[in-house]
Order: structure tokens, then sequence, then C-alpha cells
């Protein structure tokens, strides 16, 4: 299997996962061969790129820390708790929702400790915020693990992260899911939804002081730059401190309409150079060791031109995997292979 960008598709070339909404509603099966009006489909969603099959990657599995029928089922119970106050949902219900989806994500998170985060996710932009606040739940869990976190302080983390911008719904409810660049105004208006979120989730649940300060402060910097409180440094929750790095991530290697989409490893590159003032030099430690730049499944373009695709990352070597080339499918061990080493990787196709 491997990933392909949306404006590389092809007629006749085979899906190999299938394309879900944030309902969990299948739009496009696994094994569809892909026609005209489907690659327009899938265009229009707004999806970045999907997973396909064929002769040269058949071979490759996807593997990722939580299940994908874990993440989906995430993602609807986001949207669900956003959309609460149209829906007349019982709150001890919803907690309830919350809280066992969290479990199952953490649970997938302990259990594949040794996996690599696999960071090409298939989101639709018209549902965006609810697919970028499952990623930012499924990464804070992962660095929090990788941190060691007690269970108790990474459900929280995890709850807080799937939630951080509910407070969006009510501060500019027909913005959450804008498709379109905020004017300055819009943008100034929306910084309130740190505070709205955490008055929000205070009064009306019970998740516990831990959850509702850390949505709070997830836009606080490291060296006190960032809002609402201007907290720094030790000030500033552990998990806020995570759930910060995780969120930006997440928000930089999207793909929207009207905004820059980065690089996995220009973000990580943007993240070290604001290690402590907008980041925790610790969690920027981990974030750099446990994330994979170059996902398996993905087209890399390598320094002399090839296209190949990733097959295996080695722990603690990122820039380096293994990777497979399309012209001939022979592999080269960017990490071990001797004749490889003045080979690169330049560019993901993402
Ligand atoms: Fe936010």
């Amino acid at each position: 299997m491997r990933y392909v960008p949306a404006g590389q598709l092809q007629p006749g070339m085979v899906l190999g996962q299938g394309l879900h909404d944030a309902s969990g509603r299948m739009l496009l099966a696994p094994n569809t061969s892909l026609t005209n009006e489907n690659i327009t489909y899938i265009k229009f969603l707004g999806t970045a790129g999907v997973y396909i099959d064929d002769e040269i990657t058949r071979d490759i599995q996807v593997t990722d820390v939580v299940r994908p029928e874990v993440k989906s089922e995430a993602v609807s119970m986001i949207q669900q708790f956003f959309c609460r106050s149209a829906e007349n949902v019982e709150l001890d219900a919803e907690e309830r929702l919350v809280r066992l989806v969290v479990e199952n994500v953490v649970n997938d998170v302990l259990s594949n400790e040794a996996v690599m985060y696999n960071m090409v996710d298939i989101k639709t932009y018209n549902d965006y915020t609810y697919f970028h606040s499952m990623n930012t739940g499924v990464m804070a869990g992962i660095l929090g693990v990788k941190m060691e976190l007690p269970e108790d302080d990474l459900n929280d983390l995890v709850t807080a992260a799937f939630l951080h911008d509910v407070g969006k719904v009510l501060v500019l409810p027909d913005l959450v899911n804008a498709t379109r660049k905020l004017t300055p105004a819009e943008e100034e208006e929306m910084k309130k939804h740190a505070w709205a979120g955490y008055e929000y989730l205070r009064k009306e649940y019970s998740f516990g002081d831990q959850v509702n300060e850390t949505v709070y402060q997830h836009h606080e910097w490291y060296n006190g730059g960032g809002y609402p409180n201007h907290l720094k440094g030790r000030e500033l929750l552990r998990n806020a401190r995570i759930l910060k790095a995780a969120d930006v991530y997440d928000t930089m290697t999207s793909q929207r309409p009207g905004r820059k989409s980065y690089q996995p490893a220009e973000v990580i590159e943007y993240i070290m150079s604001r290690t402590g003032m907008e980041f925790d030099p610790k969690v920027v430690e981990t974030m750099n060791a446990g994330f994979c730049i170059y996902p398996v499944g993905s087209e890399v373009v390598l320094s002399d031109g090839r296209h190949a695709i990733v097959v295996e990352n080695h722990p603690g070597f990122v820039q380096r995997p293994t990777v497979r080339l399309l012209e001939d499918g022979k592999e080269i061990n960017l990490r071990g292979d001797r004749n490889a080493y003045n080979i690169t990787i330049v560019k993901l196709m993402i």
C-alpha cells in the first residue's frame, strides 16, 4: 500500500484503505478501482490524498499506533461533542462516551509503544476541526507515553486534546470548520476560545481541573508569550505543554485551503527552532526522537532525482529510512547501505 496525493491519482488505481467522513460513514470502500468521477469526488471532499494498492507496494503494511476504527470512533465522538447544542444529547451519556473513546485510544498507544507515529493522515477539510482534534489527541497520547506519564495524566491529556478547541463553537460557531482564512478581527475574536472552552467544560462536565485547565492553557507559550494569561515554564501544566506542541504540529502539516501546509520535516525544524520560546524543550526532544518524518508507504524524492516508497523507519534515524525505488523495486537502506551514504531524501510527496 502507498500514499498518493489527490493531484496524482489516476483512473484504475485501486484504493488500499476506505475513505470515511467525520461521522464514520464510508464514502469509498477499500479495493475500489478509481474512476474519473471518484477522483473528482475525492478532490471535492478536500482529501489531500489516499492509500492505494499496487504491484510494487502490495506487501507494504501501513500500521498505525491507533487502529483506524478507534480513530474513526474518536472523530465521530468529537463531532458529536462539538455539535451537542444542536443534538440535545444527555450530558452524562456524552461524558461516558468521551471517557470510553479516550480509554480505547490510550490502550492502543500503550500497547504499540514501539510503533512510530505514522503522520500521513486521511482527513477531509470540510470536517477539519474534528479530524484535527482527533489527530492532536493521538499525537499528544504518544508524546505522553514516551514521556512516561502516569495513566491518569495520560487519560486527562488525551481528553483535553480531543476537546481543546470546543470553545470555538461558543465563540464563532459558523467559523469552526471555515474553509477560508479568517480576517484579523475574526482571529482576535477566536482567541477567546481557550477561555470559553474552559468555562464550558468546567460548568457542564466533570472531567476534572487538569483537563479543564489544559484546555485553558493550550495556546500559552513556554516563555510566557502566548495567551490568554501569559503563563510560562512550570506555571504551565505539563499536559498543556505537550498539547501545545501536538496542536501546532498537526495544524502546520494539515492541508487546508488558503493556508500553506508544511512537510513534517519542516515542522519539526520549526518547532526545534522555537524550543524554549514557544515549546517546552523536553517535549521537543521527545517529539524529535519519536516521530517519523517519512511515514511508511509515502513517496519520497531522493537527492539523485529517483522516486521511492518508504518501507521501514529506523528509530533514532528518522531521516534515513529504508526505501524501495519505484523504477525497479530495489531497496536502499539509507541508514545501513554503505554506497547510499551520499543519498538523501529531498522531498516527501504529500
Ligand atoms: Fe486552539
